[in-house]
């Protein structure tokens, strides 16, 4: 795992930067300043758990050695997260799952993400002259979407959870009452982000009282622990009715935000279909919009179809090329096509189509890069006929769960709702605050995608479960903004194309394209051989630090493995065992 990290940084010194843009990638961190905790890949014949925080993946493991599902996990890590790991983690945020029910043989989608206020409107991050104004979507009381995670949770743990819904909460409120250790890299994140949660007096009484040095202090959390035990005791109406939804409300009203009572009483999480396709043989089950992830890893998966990956050398520059063109064309239909489904019609048929791909597939020539300027939504379809963290977890029955929820950014908004410890979410910025204007992960929008009162901003989150032969084969997810959809096809391809394990399909080189703006992204870096190759085939590429994290969980020969990425290196995968 070293030797591997070792590679890749020693690769990075070849690279040259030759982009003139100067588009940041959102939380980068340099891995090698930290000592991951995923030593070596996870085993178990009974279940596993991984998340972004070792914490909450113990949290997982405990639940279903005494007996929970991965439902029950997922409730339990969903909370714990929010404590652990507050730039993601989240109570004031939303999110996706998908599920696989093994009793019912039958696979979930719930749809928790969030949704604009009733007062939001179309305009309302533009100044008179129609001009976007800085910040207003990202930071502070505006820029919060009604938060889904609580009611989601809740509802899976409706459906499916065979734990007292209390018993699921209660590691999470000891863990926020009686504090937990900072790590090396909380510490450099509480730091880094340190203007950010020091603007509002809430947020920087939690967050910041022991900056600069917050290593190896207990960070306890009363306020949060408070909210907690409310929807320990009372259920999601504990978070969306009652003493905590009358604070959010006030703390809103007082500082020009919108989030009103009734927003809260209103919301709702959507079950919804997930979308189901085939992939040399493996069937993926991914999540449908609002999130725009399945969809593109589909239209993607099904353009590469038609290349002999296997038979190419993993991240050679022939297989960068084609993977480049292919993320360019979704990320192009992203921008026009994708939206909240109960309010744009999204033809996902269209896009999933496999003719569609071919069409694409016909005008990818190897050794040329076609200029994003000459690449425009739906252009080949047949003329007759759009900060996170992921967990995954597996029982011994056979159910799994693939979650990404968030806050978007770091910290979300930077609002902590004054006498709850809730930090809210930035979630509006994924709608498209003005046509042609790039959202925080440089991502366009259109109609599809504006804001309306009550529909829910696109998403790029994209967990998803992969089965073969009827039987489990693995499941994938990652953060990252505009770059999760990349990611998460790579780490299938890796693992269907490449027959790499959890640790190779982890490790690997991500490179990311997204159409806008034209340029190829590689983590840490090419060699120079094809660092030429591409530029002359008309890249202009740009090394990046790693903004992706994926959480991967593979049965093979009836035994799970699990693996926590080094990208950010407190994730960690924990198989279950009996003791
Ligand atoms: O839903 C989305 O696509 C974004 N809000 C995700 C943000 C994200 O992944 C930030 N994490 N690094």
């Amino acid at each position: 795992m070293y030797k591997r990290i070792f590679q890749v940084l020693l690769v990075s010194i070849y690279c040259i930067d030759l982009t003139a843009q100067s588009f940041t990638p959102i939380g980068t961190v340099d891995p090698s300043k930290y000592v991951p905790r995923q030593k070596e890949i996870a085993f178990s014949n009974i279940g596993m758990v991984t998340t972004q925080h070792f914490l909450a993946t113990e949290i997982g493991e405990d639940i279903i050695k005494s007996g929970g599902n991965a439902y029950d996990a997922s409730v339990a890590i969903g909370f714990a997260l929010a404590v652990v790991l507050p730039r993601a983690g989240n109570i004031g945020g939303g999110g996706f799952m998908v599920m696989h029910d093994a009793d019912l043989n039958a696979n979930f989608a719930i749809d928790y993400r969030e949704r604009a206020p009733i007062e939001s409107s179309k305009d309302m991050y533009l100044d008179t002259d129609g001009a976007v104004i800085p910040n207003r979507s990202t930071l502070g009381y505006l820029s919060s979407g009604v938060p889904g995670t609580v009611a989601g949770l809740w509802s899976v743990h409706q459906r499916f959870g065979s734990m007292e819904w209390e018993e699921l909460l209660a590691p999470a409120i000891k863990l926020a009452k009686e504090g937990f250790e900072v790590t090396p890299y909380m510490q450099d994140m509480l730091v880094k982000y340190h203007r950010k949660l020091s603007k509002f007096p809430e947020t920087k009484k939690i967050f910041q009282s022991n900056y600069p040095v917050f290593n190896k202090t207990l960070f306890i959390q009363k306020d949060l622990a408070e909210t907690l035990e409310i929807i320990s005791k009372k259920g999601r109406d504990g978070f969306y009715r009652g003493k905590v939804a009358s604070k959010i409300a006030k703390d809103m009203k007082s500082n020009g935000g919108i989030i009103s009572k009734k927003d809260l009483r209103n919301y709702e999480p959507v079950w919804r279909e997930p979308l189901i396709a085939n992939y040399r043989g493996s069937e993926i089950i991914t999540m449908p919009p609002p999130s725009s992830g399945g969809v593109h890893i589909i239209q993607m998966l099904n353009i590469l179809e038609n290349y002999e990956l296997s038979s190419m050398k993993h991240n050679s520059k022939e297989y960068i090329n084609i993977l480049g063109e292919v993320m360019k064309y979704a990320y192009s239909d992203r921008s026009k096509y994708l939206g909240d489904p109960d309010y744009f019609d999204v033809p996902i048929t269209m896009l999933t189509n496999k003719g569609y791909a071919n069409n694409i597939f016909s005008k990818i020539e190897v050794g040329k890069a076609t200029p994003s300027s000459e690449i425009n939504p739906g252009m080949y379809i047949d003329k007759e006929s759009f900060e996170t963290t992921h967990f995954s977890v597996v029982d011994s029955d056979g159910n799994v769960v693939s979650s990404t929820y968030t806050l978007n950014s770091s910290f979300g908004s930077g609002v902590v709702i004054k006498g709850t410890g809730i930090l809210m979410n930035n979630e509006m910025d994924d709608f498209s605050v003005s046509p042609g204007v790039p959202n925080q992960f440089g991502l366009l929008g259109a109609k599809a995608n504006e804001i309306v009162p009550g529909k829910r901003p696109l998403s790029s989150m994209t967990p998803t479960i992969a089965f073969k032969d009827n039987e489990f084969f693995f499941t994938t997810g990652s953060p990252g903004g505009a770059r999760i959809i990349s990611a998460v096809l790579q780490s299938i391809l890796n693992m269907i194309d490449f027959n790499m394990d959890v640790a190779e399909a982890n490790n690997a080189i991500r490179i990311h394209h997204q159409w806008q703006p034209d340029r190829l992204e590689i983590e840490f870096g090419i060699d120079g051989d094809s660092s030429k190759w591409l530029t002359e085939a008309g890249y202009t590429l740009k090394i990046i630090k790693p903004a992706t994290n994926l959480q991967l969980i593979m049965k093979k020969n009836g035994t799970y493995s699990g693996y926590g990425d080094f990208r950010r290196p407190d994730s960690f995968a924990l198989g279950v065992t009996n003791d």
